[in-house]
């Protein structure tokens, strides 16, 4: 009983708890954007970013007038405003929570979507110790102040009610009855005291209207009135129909009309088509009225619909030179594809695809070790990922610059020297959402720039890999033409066996609609983390569950190797697509598996998670030299094509101090991915390209196609299908830019200059002669940032798509990590900035990166026909 003796009243504490959570909320929500805002505008401004947390501490307190109710009315008071106590102190400690494990600030719109989602919920669970840490210590605090609060709280409210009174007396006095005596009714400090009240609410009122709403105004947003975000609707660009396509704005010679005119079934396409082949089946037209007529009807423009055609920002190099020593290869018939392996590296950062010295992660690992232990932990993390150097033919070297022994990896590279194939350096990530990004991949299309997997309800607009190969074994056996027969004399036996395609991963696959996505993507076959728990399961796993997603990717193991043994002795054509899933927050190993410690303890910020991220890529390292043994063994390795790639990077403390995580953060650690296309029978050829993973699907089918490893009506079919594909081919020069001679200023170009004044002082329009190969980046979650990079340009450009994000640049030449960022809350400032700390030509290109962001964002929801909600 004695302990209830040091409890508050409850009404007491909890409305300190309000006090004490929203302002701590909203401190951290101003810490965290302070640096973009102009200091003396933030000095005159911060008064009134206070406003909304004063009105709900007064409405609070009023509520809680009482700390002991006692009538009903009372009663229902205290309780709502009770809860609404718990509630600011509950979504503080989650915002503080949040921001202590990744650095970002939680969007309290997304989280809808979250709720509804039992793996979303694990995650958000995971982080559960930190909430509660934080929870514990808004409470603590609350505790110890809540009796000065309430009291002083109470007495301000009283002096308002009693100034509102005096005035009311006041002004009833001036005007009701005219008395010579009306000073004597009321002293002159209550009138003084009325003035200065009344002149400091209208100078806040003043300074609030006239405030720039963008970024006061999202500034300014105070708890629990935030968390009405969570229950509107998305913040909708599109209303009614679809987006009308909006004008292409950089250059003018972009032709129009639409597929419709010239459309008519391809020769190639079997009667009955898989499902993924409907674009070539229904004119645009048909598919429009099918889809959804209203749509149609409000907009007579253009329906739903990618046209290749029509693409302004496509570059096709399909007509470029085969790599001359490819062609050598391909001429000899000695690159055999029967299978294919695309790999996804969850988290895969090309910095770690080898570990090598000289990225900006190198450095920064460094940084942490104190000089005299710098070169024992070179010596140390050069020989983390030994497959990764085989499989990319990037050798690292040690402290000494001597190449590595690489002789005690679970794998040795058969290939011989010289060979292995290509390894692309450059390539980003169309997206840091881990499906989106595989939809890039396997599908060769740019996801939606739209809050999570959206596109799981529409038809994703190209056909993917398991679509295409599904394609191939629908004419597989019906009667073949002599014609056919002919051609298809010289090719062996092996190439009219069926594909049979099958997606592996060791985690849940009921995150977001990954199902669903998997099954739209035409994959039939899925090994998955219900699969290894199922009683009726081939093989149980045997280990514990590694994160809130699942197990280890070795639980795949035999899982793999019967595949591995199907394809080779079963007369199938296998394609495997593999995510993995250690390298995922939060970078737990298995109990066997030995920990090393990769980091020092130099530096301001905790290195455990960077640890154990290096770990689990050893893990994976690792667990690729398990796959690529098991090709060996089953027979397979030199008929199997094994693409590589990251579904995208992973920011940590170490890159960059602000923000970690790929969560609405745009860094470019998030973005940096390896892309490796190995056969051992390809030479190897280092590839500088800034492409994506848009690329993949292109490069497979041209591969496919040039090694004669399809017979004579597969190889037709895709080599129709190959330049519908929006990606270049890798296996020929990567075309980064057009210089276009014949595209001289026009009229259309002289719009251009007059919506944007600064280009008319220093701008001529002349290099719009220029056609980039733009590549954008879609930010988890997906729909408030897209980063935009030009292929052979070292700017670039973080667009945010909503209220509440910054615009922000950086020159990766100048600055490959990222440390110095220009940032601004407008577009104008931006450039401004731009303009005077890097110049003319990274000022224009910085205009033009944003017109064609903005239409690219539009462009997408066209093309997939997407409507929001
Ligand atoms: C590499 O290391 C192994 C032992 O792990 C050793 O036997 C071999 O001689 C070394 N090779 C070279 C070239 O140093
Ligand atoms: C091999 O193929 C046959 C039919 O094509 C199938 O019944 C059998 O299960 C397959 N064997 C394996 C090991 O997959
Ligand atoms: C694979 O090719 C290599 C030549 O690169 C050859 O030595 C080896 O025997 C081949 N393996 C199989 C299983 O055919
Ligand atoms: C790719 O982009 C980076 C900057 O991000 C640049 O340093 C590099 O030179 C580019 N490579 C090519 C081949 O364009």
């Amino acid at each position: 009983m004695k302990l209830f003796a040091y409890l508050p009243p409850l009404p007491p504490f909890l409305f300190a708890a309000l006090v004490v959570g929203g302002l701590a909320s909203k401190a951290l929500h101003i810490a965290l954007h302070i640096h973009s805002l102009p200091f003396l505008y933030f000095v005159l401004y911060s008064p009134t970013l206070i406003i909304p947390d004063l009105l709900v501490i007064a409405f609070v307190r009023v509520l809680l007038h009482t700390p002991s109710p006692e009538t009903k009315l009372q009663w229902v008071t205290t309780a709502l405003g009770g809860l609404l106590s718990l509630i600011v102190w509950g979504a503080s400690s989650i915002q503080f929570g949040f921001f202590m494990q990744t650095g970002a600030e939680v969007a309290w719109a997304a989280s809808n979507s979250f709720l509804s989602d039992p793996a979303a919920m694990k995650i958000l669970l995971s982080g559960i110790s930190t909430v509660s840490a934080a929870a514990t210590v808004l409470g603590l605090i609350a505790w110890l102040v809540h009796a000065k609060i309430y009291h002083w709280t109470g007495l301000g409210l009283q002096a308002i009610r009693d100034l509102l009174s005096g005035s009311y007396r006041a002004r009833y006095t001036l005007l009701g009855v005219p008395s010579k005596s009306w000073m004597t009714t009321m002293d002159l400090r209550t009138v003084r005291r009325i003035a200065i009240t009344v002149s400091i609410c209208s100078s806040l009122l003043f300074l609030e209207l006239t405030r720039p709403s963008v970024p006061y105004d999202h500034l300014s947003g105070a708890l629990p009135l935030t968390l009405l975000d969570a229950f509107t609707k998305k913040s909708s660009t599109t209303e009614g129909c679809r987006q009308s396509p909006m004008k292409f704005p950089l250059w003018t010679d972009v032709k129009t009309g639409f597929m419709a005119n010239s459309w008519s079934r391809p020769s190639w396409l079997p009667q009955n088509p898989p499902p993924g082949f409907s674009r070539y089946e229904h004119s645009p037209d048909e598919r429009a009225e099918k889809d959804n007529p209203s749509w149609y009807l409000c907009n007579d423009n253009e329906p739903g619909f990618y046209n290749p055609k029509t693409d302004p920002l496509k570059i096709s190099n399909l007509g470029g030179d085969i790599y001359g020593p490819l062609k050598a290869a391909f001429d000899a018939h000695s690159v055999e594809i029967d299978h294919v392996i695309l790999l996804t590296l969850e988290s895969g950062r090309k910095e770690l695809f080898p570990m090598q010295q000289g990225t900006p992660m190198f450095d920064a690992l460094l940084e942490s070790h104190a000089k005299e232990d710098r070169e024992e932990a070179i010596d140390r993390l050069v020989t983390m990922t030994p497959v990764s150097q085989m499989l990319t033919g990037e050798y690292a070297t040690d402290s000494k610059g001597e190449k590595v022994n690489l002789t005690s990896a679970n794998w040795q590279d058969p290939a011989e020297e010289g060979m292995g194939g290509l390894n692309v350096r450059g390539a980003l990530t169309g997206s840091s959402l881990t499906f989106k990004s595989i939809l890039g991949s396997h599908c060769g299309v740019h996801p939606l720039p739209v809050d999570l997997l959206e596109e799981t309800g529409l038809e994703i607009y190209q056909p993917c890999l398991p679509q295409l190969f599904e394609l191939f074994n629908t004419v597989k056996n019906p009667n073949p033409t002599p014609e056919i027969l002919e051609r298809d004399d010289s090719a062996s036996e092996a190439l009219k066996n069926p594909w049979k395609s099958v997606f592996m991963q060791s985690i849940t696959d009921d995150y977001d609609r990954q199902d669903v996505l998997n099954e739209n993507m035409g994959f039939k076959h899925k090994v998955v983390k219900s699969t290894l728990t199922s009683r009726k399961s081939k093989y149980r796993a045997k280990g514990q569950e590694i994160n809130y997603f699942g197990f280890a990717e070795t639980e795949l193991k035999p899982y793999v190797r019967d595949l591995f043994e199907e394809a080779a002795n079963n007369k199938t054509r296998m394609f495997l697509s593999h995510v993995t899933s250690t390298t995922h927050h939060p970078w737990n190993t298995p109990d066997d598996f030995a920990i090393e410690h990769y980091m020092g303890s130099q530096g301001s910020i905790n290195h455990n998670l960077m640890n154990n991220y290096l770990n689990s890529a050893r893990f994976v390292d690792n667990w690729l030299g398990d796959i690529m043994t098991m090709l060996d063994e089953t027979g397979i390795a030199n008929s199997t094509l094994v693409v590589i790639v990251g579904d995208h990077g992973q920011a940590f403390g170490e890159d960059n101090k602000d923000m970690t995580g790929t969560y609405e953060n745009g860094h470019i650690s998030n973005y940096r991915v390896p892309i490796v296309f190995r056969h051992p029978h390809m030479p190897r050829i280092n590839i500088d390209a800034n492409a994506t993973s848009i690329s993949i699907i292109t490069t497979i089918l041209d591969l496919l196609v040039q090694s004669h490893s399809l017979d004579a009506r597969d190889s037709e079919m895709a080599s129709s299908l190959l330049p519908d594909y929006q990606g270049q081919s890798l296996i020929r020069p990567f075309i980064p830019y057009i210089k276009d001679g014949h595209d001289t200023p026009t009229e259309n170009d002289s719009d251009v200059e007059a919506r944007s004044p600064r280009k008319k002082s220093h701008h001529k329009g002349g290099h719009h002669h220029t056609r980039y190969n733009w590549n954008f980046g879609i930010v988890n979650a997906g729909g408030s940032m897209v980063s935009i990079t030009a292929a052979g340009l070292p700017y670039r450009l973080v667009l945010p798509l909503k209220e509440g994000f910054e615009y922000a640049f950086s020159d990766l030449n100048k600055d490959p990590g990222e440390l110095h960022l220009v940032k601004s809350w407008t577009m104008a400032d931006l450039v401004d900035d731009v303009l005077s700390k890097h110049g003319q030509s990274a000022a224009e290109w910085l205009e033009d990166a944003e017109q064609v962001g903005k239409w690219w964002v539009n462009e997408q929801r066209r093309i997939w026909g997407y409507r929001e909600a």
